[in-house]
């Protein structure tokens, strides 16, 4: 099976109002991977991601699901959505049932799943995002970090192949945002694709194993995190370059070079762990 679960091929897309949102962009999601999305406000990110689950349709372009050109049809868009699963930045967009369990049993009851299934799916899901406590809870009662937790059990619910999640991170607090974190790194380690929007760039070059970068509705740049963020014309267009990368690089002006076994440090831990390594190297008669 190719790398591409879903890819675009020169979408273009105009809003009804004229807006041209997506001009001529194409990029792949590859299967299993960690991908993290880029660019700024505006460059179309959204409209990328309502593409890729079929919500939207491109104006000029297709769009490629395991390297077949996809059909819109009633049946294939159903497939479609049930297989790429979107979690939206609000989650008062997403979330209309009245309590945390019909919301989350919407999508597998759709499905025309049997019951038993459908509440093994939930109670699975539920149990994922440490959230099978409130099931009976209504869910204009919950805070917002666990309505975003709810949303995200609605998609595992329908067991997708593809998890696509537009600025989870934003308004949690750096606990949720953690546990968020494991939640999907539980999930990519199960064979989930995972990709998500983002400005938090510190974040993204931690945790993706690939990035792309938006800019005006097209696709700038595309790459491992450490190939692509400390590229200038990506560093304009993103406005800055993750912190890690800015302290290896200035570190590296001092003649500290951070580069041990051949890696670069990624994440604060490991930022850490390199610059003690070194200093217990140069410690060392
Ligand atoms: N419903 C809409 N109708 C008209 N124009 C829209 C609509 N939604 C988005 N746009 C426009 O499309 C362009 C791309 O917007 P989009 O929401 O995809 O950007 P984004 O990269 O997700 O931005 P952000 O980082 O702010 O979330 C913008 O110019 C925006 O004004
Ligand atoms: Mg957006």
């Amino acid at each position: 099976m190719s790398d591409a679960i879903i890819r675009l091929e020169n979408v273009s897309y105009r809003y009804p109002d004229g807006t041209a949102a997506l001009t001529d962009c194409s990029l792949t999601i590859n299967r299993n991977k960690r991908t993290a999305v880029l660019g700024a406000n505006g460059a179309g990110k959204t409209t990328m991601f309502l593409h890729l689950n079929g919500i939207l349709q491109p104006s000029s372009g297709r769009l490629f699901r395991d390297d077949i050109p996809f059909e819109y049809s009633r049946t294939g868009l159903r497939k479609l959505r049930s297989k790429v699963g979107m979690v939206f930045q609000n989650p008062d967009s997403q979330l209309f049932s009245a309590s945390v369990q019909e919301d989350v049993s919407f999508g597998p009851m759709n499905l025309g799943l049997d019951t038993t299934t459908i509440r093994r799916r939930v109670a699975e899901a539920l149990g994922a995002v440490a959230m099978a406590g409130l099931a009976d809870k209504p869910v204009h009662n919950l805070s917002y970090g666990q309505k975003k937790r709810v949303c995200i059990a609605g998609v595992l619910a329908m067991e997708p192949e593809v998890i696509i999640l537009d600025e989870p991170m934003a308004g949690l607090d750096a606990a949720m945002q953690e546990e968020l974190t494991a939640v999907l790194e539980r999930l990519h380690a199960g064979g989930i694709t995972i990709v998500i929007a983002t400005h938090d760039l510190d974040f993204a070059y931690g945790w993706a194993d690939q990035a792309l970068v938006m800019q005006s509705g097209g696709l700038l740049a595309h790459g491992t995190p450490e190939d692509i963020l400390l590229r200038p014309e990506v560093g304009n267009a993103l406005g800055t370059i993750p912190q890690i990368a800015e302290i290896i690089h200035s570190l590296s002006l001092l003649g500290i070079d951070l580069r041990g076994n051949g890696y670069l440090p990624r994440t604060r831990n490991e930022l850490v762990a390199a610059i003690a390594a070194v200093t217990t190297r140069e410690d060392t008669p």
